[in-house]
């Protein structure tokens, strides 16, 4: 059978931040496969908006939600426990929570997106969120993986900005001077550039042990940004564009299931095109 490989029936997977844009979307890539998922973010009533949003579409029973802030290390344990206690074995592990401040930039404010004036608390928010999250979701779901020899995928959600710096241009605002003009924060590169990292490292440490990891790096989504950023971002793109929502399902289902077993510690980069120019 030609998709068979892609079938998830029996599997379970875990998603962080699944309550945001990107987040459902691969919710819903794993429950068109066939897999339960658990869905996790840090608020429950966003939660419950996604599961029943999701619900629409799948079966309800498929659909679990946790709470779960990724940046601290007991609660992860403890949605894992509770988890465990109940026979629910993670197969799949989708670190997708991220911070994604919007670039504003507002005249005459300090512009904190900016290098020079980036503050240290954001910086470690950012990272504790982005990346250090990552680091300990792989470390509770990865180790268990492994454990029992059964194995597992993780899947890391990068960026395009993984592999190229952003383009300030993109940000500019029209009448600020250079000082002011609102940028891509840092941490953004960092935490991108990180995570491709981390695939790497972990492809490695647990593949003896059936656990492989990926990275897909979208590109930017449509989202309803203003039409001349969107003019702007989309010169920049080969196919003319930027991409919806919905077309890294496939990915996430070509990932994440063994129509990739021979895939592992590759960052796939799915830009329209953009890092090729
Ligand atoms: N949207 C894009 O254009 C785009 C492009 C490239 C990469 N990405 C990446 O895709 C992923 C999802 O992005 P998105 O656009 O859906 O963003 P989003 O902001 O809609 O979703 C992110 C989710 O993470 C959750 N989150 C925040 N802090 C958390 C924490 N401490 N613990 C657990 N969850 C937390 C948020 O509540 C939110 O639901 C991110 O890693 C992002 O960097 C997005």
């Amino acid at each position: 059978m030609a998709f068979q490989k892609f079938d998830l029936t029996g599997k379970t997977a875990l998603i962080t931040g699944a309550a945001g844009l990107l987040g459902m979307e691969h919710a819903a890539a794993l429950l068109e496969s066939g897999a339960k998922v658990v869905l996790t973010d840090i608020g429950e009533a966003s939660l419950n908006a996604a599961c029943s949003q999701l619900a629409q579409h799948f079966d309800a029973a498929r659909i679990l939600t946790r709470v779960m802030d990724v940046s601290q290390p007991a609660a992860i344990q403890a949605v894992a426990e509770t988890l465990w206690q109940t026979g629910v074995r993670i197969d799949i592990l989708v670190n997708n929570a991220a911070i994604d401040p919007k670039v504003k930039g507002e005249q005459g404010v300090l512009e904190t997106s900016r290098l020079e004036n980036f503050p240290l608390e954001q910086w470690n928010l950012q990272v504790a969120v982005g990346l250090t999250g990552a680091f300990l979701c792989s470390q509770v779901f990865g180790t268990a993986m492994a454990k029992d020899g059964k194995g597992g995928v993780i899947l890391n959600i990068a960026s395009d900005l993984s592999v190229f710096s952003p383009d300030q241009r993109l940000y500019r605002k029209e009448g600020l001077p250079d000082n002011l003009q609102p940028v891509k924060p840092v941490t953004y590169s960092v935490i991108k550039a990180g995570l491709v990292g981390l695939t790497r490292y972990l492809a490695t440490y647990w593949a003896e042990k059936g656990v492989r990891c990926n990275a897909l790096s979208p590109g930017g989504v449509f989202n309803g940004q203003g039409e001349a950023f969107v003019q702007r971002l989309s010169s920049l793109i080969p196919l003319g564009r930027m991409a919806d929502k919905d077309e890294y399902r496939a990915a996430v289902q070509f990932l994440c299931s063994d129509a990739s077993s021979y895939m592992n510690g590759q960052n796939i980069v799915m830009d329209g095109g953009r890092s090729t120019w």
